[in-house]
């Protein structure tokens, strides 16, 4: 086990693999955002699989399949976002995944959208060169309370 972080192109096979990272419940709490049934994650991954405006990288740990990066256009700006598999948290790998991946996709300003109890996730971005931008509120996973969200900012 050499701890080795490689970014790949998401294969079909992964998708099995992000549909159960993304059911766990410390991982939708932390990044405020409600875990999708199957069909939902399915359909999901199908369309943005499909956009070539989409970018999405596969994150793999020593072989393994760690989590996923997706960069996305939304409202005229450029939005990047990832997710580790809760086994694979407190590595160093969404930090060394998201680095890579800057050194590889050069679209700038990049913008984060980071739900404001979610530290790890802020120190991922601040780590990689984010810079704090600003504030938005967001509605929560129930979609019934407003909550708040930071905004961080890529120039460079
Ligand atoms: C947030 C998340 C991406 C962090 O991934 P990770 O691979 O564990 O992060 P790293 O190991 O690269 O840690 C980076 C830094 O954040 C800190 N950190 C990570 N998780 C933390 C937590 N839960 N609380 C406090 N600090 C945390 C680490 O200590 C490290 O800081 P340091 O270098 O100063 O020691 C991961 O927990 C995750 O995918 N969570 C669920 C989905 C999510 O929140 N996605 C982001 C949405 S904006």
């Amino acid at each position: 086990m050499t701890n080795e972080i490689l970014l790949r192109d998401v294969n079909e096979s992964d998708l099995p693999i992000f549909y159960e990272q993304q059911l766990d419940p410390d991982a939708t709490k932390m990044a405020a955002f409600p875990s999708r049934d199957r069909e939902a994650f399915m359909a999901h991954w199908a369309k943005i699989m499909a956009d070539d405006s989409v970018i999405l990288k596969s994150i793999l740990f020593d072989g393994q399949v760690a989590g996923n990066i997706v960069c996305w256009e939304q409202a005229g700006e450029r939005e990047v976002g990832y997710w580790i598999g809760k086994e694979f948290w407190g590595k160093g790998i969404a930090t060394k995944a998201l680095s890579e991946f800057l050194n590889h996709v050069k679209i700038r300003p990049l913008y984060a959208h980071v739900a404001k109890h979610n530290i790890g996730s802020r120190r991922v971005l601040e780590k990689c060169g984010f810079k704090m931008f600003g504030m938005e509120l967001f509605l929560d996973t129930q979609g019934e309370n407003r909550a708040e969200e930071y905004v961080l900012k890529l120039n460079e």
